[in-house]
This record gives structure tokens, C-alpha cells and sequence, in this order.
């Protein structure tokens, strides 16, 4: 029998809350991955930012309770599970990722195979500063706290 190999799975510093206001979403690169991370006024979360209808960026959709509508075609998608959830989106999912929040830093629970194309030996990835009203980010270094 062939045993599968458990998925490494480790929490890494994302975004500053602050980078990103209340009811928007920004998108920050992790690896070759784009995620975006949506601020719903009392805690963050994370989905892929690829809309699984044709790749809209979720980051800047209109953010509704706890889904948000594709800026592309309006498709709505659930930020808690990923699943579609109006007619047209509804056998569609993307993937959510875990949050938490520490002092004011975003960490997101990444499996290893999002961070491909990180630098090998990095052992952190850099906090990703969040441009507003843009997408995807430039990386700074920051000191682990
Ligand atoms: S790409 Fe999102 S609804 Fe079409």
C-alpha cells in the first residue's frame, strides 16, 4: 500500500491589517498564487483570486455579507467556503485559506505548495504591503515580531 505524504501546512505573515479598509478586498501574491484577503469589518478571509467562472479577480469585487460578486460577470461567490452561491455560480467552489490576526499582521495557514517560487532558504515569507485600490503588491521585509 502506498502511503500518501501529509500536507505541510505552516501559518506566514501576509498584509497588515490597516492596508486593507473595511468591506474591500486587495490581493497579494504568495509564491505563483494570487489570494485575496477581505476585510468584513470583524476579522479577515481568504480565498483564491481567480473567480472559477474565468479567472475575475475576486479582490475587487463588491464585497456583500459574507460572499462577494465578481466584478467580470456577477457571479457570487461564499468568502466562508468558496462555493457559489447564486444560480449561476452554484456548482463552482475555489479554495478558502485560514486566517488569523496577530498585532495588526494578517497570517494565512499556506500548504507548501503555495509557496513555490519563493527563494530557497526563505524562512518567512515577507509581509506583502497593499497598494489601495490596486492588486497585487511589491514585497518588504519585515522583522518577525
Ligand atoms: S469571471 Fe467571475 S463571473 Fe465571470
Amino acid at each position: 500500500m502506498k502511503e500518501t505524504k501529509a500536507e505541510s501546512k505552516r501559518w506566514t505573515r501576509i498584509a497588515l491589517c490597516d492596508d486593507i479598509p473595511p468591506r474591500e478586498g486587495r490581493a497579494v501574491k504568495v509564491g505563483n498564487r494570487e489570494i485575496a484577503i477581505v476585510n468584513l469589518g470583524d476579522r479577515f478571509l481568504a480565498i483564491d483570486n481567480r473567480c472559477p467562472h474565468k479567472g475575475g479577480p475576486l479582490a475587487d469585487g463588491i464585497v456583500s455579507g459574507t460572499t462577494v460578486v465578481c466584478p467580470l460577470h456577477a457571479w457570487k461567490i461564499s468568502l466562508e467556503t468558496g462555493e457559489g452561491v447564486n444560480s449561476a455560480s452554484a456548482s463552482s467552489c475555489i479554495e478558502t485559506l485560514r486566517t488569523r490576526v496577530e498585532h495588526g499582521v494578517i497570517f494565512l495557514e499556506l500548504a507548501d505548495n503555495y509557496r513555490k517560487g519563493q527563494e530557497d532558504g526563505m524562512q518567512e515569507l515577507p509581509v506583502l504591503c497593499v497598494e489601495t485600490g490596486g492588486t497585487a503588491t511589491a514585497a518588504e521585509s519585515r522583522p518577525a515580531t
